[in-house]
């Protein structure tokens, strides 16, 4: 495999990289560039019907496929106002869960082998709710998970080899904005000026994530202060939330720092209890509804001298200040920056891990495929 490695020291690293023509492939499978009016009609054009069924979204996950499927669930219910259920395969597939009549039932998965994730889709379909959809969410169109679902719904991401998932995460999250649009608009839930604002912000979305791979030599300097610690905390809120408990997993995978991640809004119910200055507290604070939220609660942090490393958007105007480390992330709009915030956080993780010199591509005790119970 060394060779395709080209100029990276790691695959995780090139994976980071391929993002921006990862995320531009797969939603080229339902824009036409420069086309903001409508999606490409060939879009799950055969599952019309099915979609226009749907009252109910249940999604089931692992890892950081999970992750992804948190951040659907904000897009679905505040973009098309259907519920959205988002839940760990392990836990789902155990606990006789409820699937109610006309559900869609996305499975999430890069490898389409996650054995948790394919019982719990079999046991969906043993139910027999009535109007029950399947959908694949997923890099591997051979696999089992594509085969037993009504629908597949491809991410383009192309083989990713290292265990931490990263393009096939931008990708799952790009695809599934896919489907809200195309879920919204073939149930008349989202109107053409919310559509077409939201086809432009898609096609810029390549562009910003290369713009926030400029970010790699910042993040790498910050990362020299996580090297020596023992835990961490990311916090964000809204659709950031999904993306600190993605941060905190990378981080955990693959430079065996312990991290968590928490919505900064629970900080009073426990984790602040854990600050101090040797706790490093990675905040993921674009300048959005929620911003002034959570500014308190930094502020919260930085009185009980916690060290703050703040991804905060250019126009946020934050500054660096004493404990106080500031990264600009691109701006970006409200519904699409936990695409872009997923950014910093990989190459966080990444840096930090290189530095404690870890294996990076392959953790100990970890499989890229968790093909076994
Ligand atoms: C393993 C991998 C993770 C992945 C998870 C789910 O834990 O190390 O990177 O997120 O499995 O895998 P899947 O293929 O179902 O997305």
């Amino acid at each position: 495999h060394n060779a395709d490695k080209g100029e990276f020291k790691h695959y995780m690293l090139k994976e980071i990289y391929e993002q921006p023509d990862a995320v531009a492939r797969t939603i080229e499978m339902a824009i036409d560039n420069g086309v903001t009016s409508k999606l490409r009609e060939d879009f799950l054009q055969r599952h019309e019907t099915q979609l226009a069924g749907i009252r109910n979204i249940q999604v089931i996950a692992c890892g950081t496929s999970y992750h992804a499927g948190m951040v659907a669930k904000y897009w679905f219910e505040n973009l098309t106002r259907l519920p959205c259920s988002v839940e760990v395969a392990s836990e789902f597939r155990y606990r006789n869960p409820v699937v109610v009549d006309n559900s869609l039932v996305i499975c999430i998965s890069q490898s389409g082998e996650t054995a948790d994730t394919l019982s719990a889709l079999r046991d969906t379909q043993k139910q027999t709710p009535v109007g029950l959809v399947s959908l694949a969410l997923c890099n591997v169109p051979t696999s089992s998970l594509v085969r037993e679902t009504d629908i597949f719904l491809p991410t383009l991401a192309g083989p990713e080899i290292g265990v931490a998932s990263t393009k096939a995460f931008t990708t799952q999250l790009a695809a599934l904005m896919l489907l809200v649009l195309k879920i919204g608009v073939t149930q008349s839930r989202i109107d053409n000026e919310r559509l077409t604002t939201l086809l432009g912000e898609l096609q810029k979305l390549p562009g910003q994530l290369f713009a926030s791979l400029h970010l790699d030599a910042a993040i790498k300097t910050m990362s020299e202060s996580f090297e020596d610690k023992k835990s961490c905390l990311f916090l964000g809120r809204g659709l950031q939330f999904p993306i600190a408990l993605e941060g905190a997993l990378k981080l955990k995978e693959i430079s065996y720092i312990h991290a968590e991640g928490y919505a900064a809004g629970e900080l009073k119910h426990g984790p602040l209890a854990l600050v101090d200055k040797d706790m490093p507290i990675v905040v993921l604070a674009p300048k959005d509804s929620m911003f002034d939220k959570l500014k308190a609660n930094m502020q919260e942090v930085h009185a009980r001298h916690g060290e703050l490393f703040i991804f905060a958007s250019e126009s946020s105007k934050m500054v660096a200040e004493d404990r106080m480390h500031v990264v600009y992330v691109p701006d970006v709009c409200e519904t699409l920056a936990p695409i872009v915030y997923s950014v910093p956080v990989q190459l966080l993780s990444y840096h930090v891990a290189v530095m404690r010199g870890t294996d990076v591509d392959q953790p100990r005790n970890l499989a890229k495929s968790v093909t076994v119970e």
